[in-house]
């Protein structure tokens, strides 16, 4: 690892502050009030309906073991291959190694001899293999690898069906521009189990694209489109990725570099192509659709027909394969209109395969993820809307009033009214000012003539509406003026 090194310093003044002056990184950004309002407001919606579909969260940890996207996701993925932000986490150090050890002596010393002698040759052996090893670790491009790792890690399948979902942030390592960021958010669901537990029926699929038609009209995202495909099983696959090398055989050299190699180690990656001049071979290449075999036939029509019983519009598109190597059967995006390039909202599906390729048992699953920034770009309301203004500001009048109004916000705040406290040393008519800049509904003025009489002069700021109000009545008064 290379390390820190601090700057140079810089002889010319105005030099030096341009330096100082350090920004965000490419690709990230600041989300700022009032913004941040709209995303809590996205975020306790979504909550919400998670909860009346019966997930529960999961966190998992932000980065990972490089090999767990290898495997999941696909080494030939551009993910993987172009977008992971990588590194080689240092070995261990000499003090780190040796304090490890004694640790590990002295948790021994309550046992027999033996035993301990034992359990120290075998933790040398352990320590000693992997001294020097560096580690290869990943910020997370994605969370569903993590979540089947977990519930591999976990034994999760004890608990029969699992209904997880999570919101926070993933990193790739792709071309900024408007809806794509290096660090962007998502808001992800997983359902999986062993399938005893149901996990591989069409009624999970159809439950899941049912939750997303149901959130997005919560959050008033109209003109969104559903696209379905089925790209079935690994028996189908291996039969259509035949089809496909054929196809491709005598015409890959006039694909991009890229294309060429996937045609021979993955071909259907070739579809994530973005090279203009590919588009019309791949428009002519076999469709998945003509090689699903009956059970993934059946599967898919379930499908539909449940999403028809309930009312979910969709739209059958059988050039729809997804961007990860780990899926299987049922493979879904939603687009929106008003997002210009960067239009698929959220896009999931079906990963029956997934648990077994890292080493876990049968445990097939169906989940999604939603691009929580292009979700707020589609958002009707203003940040504005529905940010929290305070109820009321309380502006202390005079020296030794602002004891009086910390006493006064703090019985108003337990009634779980939104306060905004002034200072002493403001004149009213800053007062005021400052309150209506906040937005606050009320004024409260407290006084030394108003604590002597236990009653508070309160303005509504819009109306101008003014009443003398006893201490005792004060919240109530707030909280019905709403
Ligand atoms: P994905 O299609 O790679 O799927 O990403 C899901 C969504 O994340 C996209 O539809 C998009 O809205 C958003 N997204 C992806 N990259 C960016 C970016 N650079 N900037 C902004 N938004 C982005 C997955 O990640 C799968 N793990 C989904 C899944 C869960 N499948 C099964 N379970």
């Amino acid at each position: 690892m290379v390390s820190y090194k601090p700057e140079a310093r810089s002889q010319k003044p105005e030099a030096r502050s341009q330096k100082l002056m350090i920004k965000a990184i490419r690709g990230t950004r600041d989300l700022l009030p009032p913004d941040t309002a709209l995303w809590n407001f996205v975020e306790a919606a979504v909550r919400d309906v998670f909860r009346a579909y019966n997930f529960q969260e999961i966190r998992t940890p932000i980065f990972e073991e490089t090999q767990l996207f290898a495997r999941s996701v696909g080494e030939e993925t551009d993910i993987v291959s172009k977008e992971m932000y990588t590194w080689e986490d240092k070995a261990r150090s000499f003090p780190e190694w040796a304090l490890e050890l004694l640790d590990r002596v002295q948790g021994t010393l309550g046992g027999s001899k033996l035993e301990a002698l034992n359990y120290i040759a075998s933790s040398r052996a352990e320590i000693e293999a992997d001294r020097w090893k560096a580690q290869s670790l990943t910020l997370r491009p994605e969370n569903t690898a993590g979540v089947v790792r977990a519930y591999i890690e976990h034994k999760l399948w004890d608990r029969g069906l699992n209904k997880l979902y999570y919101i926070g942030p993933q990193f790739r390592r792709e071309r900024p521009q408007k809806g794509r960021y290096r660090q962007f958010y998502q808001i992800g669901a997983e359902v999986i189990g062993p399938p005893t537990a149901g996990s591989e029926s069409p009624a999970r699929d159809a439950e899941v694209l049912e939750l997303l038609a149901t959130l997005l009209d919560r959050l008033g995202i109209e003109n969104w489109t559903l696209q379905l495909n089925s790209i079935g099983c690994s028996n189908d696959r291996a039969k259509y990725n035949d089809a496909l090398r054929k196809a491709l055989e005598p015409v890959a050299a006039e694909m991009c570099a890229d294309c060429q190699r996937r045609a021979v180690t993955n071909p259907l990656r070739v579809f994530d192509c973005k090279v203009p001049e590919d588009q019309p071979i791949i428009e002519k290449l076999p469709r998945i659709s003509q090689y699903l075999d009956e059970p993934c036939r059946k599967h898919f029509e379930e499908v539909q027909a449940i999403l028809k019983s309930v009312g979910v519009e969709f739209h059958l598109n059988d050039r729809l394969v997804r961007g990860l190597d780990y899926y299987t059967r049922t493979a879904f995006e939603f687009t929106h209109g008003a997002l210009g390039a960067q239009n698929a909202i959220l896009g999931g599906g079906r990963y029956d395969g997934l648990s077994e390729s890292l080493g876990g048992p049968s445990a097939p699953g169906i989940g999604f993820a939603i691009g929580e920034d292009r979700l707020v770009l589609a958002l009707k309301q203003s940040a504005e809307a529905v940010q929290v203004k305070p109820d009321v500001y309380i502006a202390p009048l005079g020296t030794g009033m602002d004891r009086e109004a910390a006493r006064l916000a703090r019985e108003l705040r337990r009634h779980d009214i939104v306060v905004e406290l002034g200072d002493e040393n403001f004149r009213l008519k800053k007062s005021f000012e400052t309150a209506t800049k906040a937005g606050a509904r009320y004024i409260l003025i407290v006084g030394e003539n108003e604590v002597k009489a236990g009653a508070f002069t309160l303005k509504h700021l819009e109306s101008g509406e003014q009443v003398s109000v006893p201490r005792s009545e004060l919240a109530k008064r707030i909280q019905t003026g709403r």
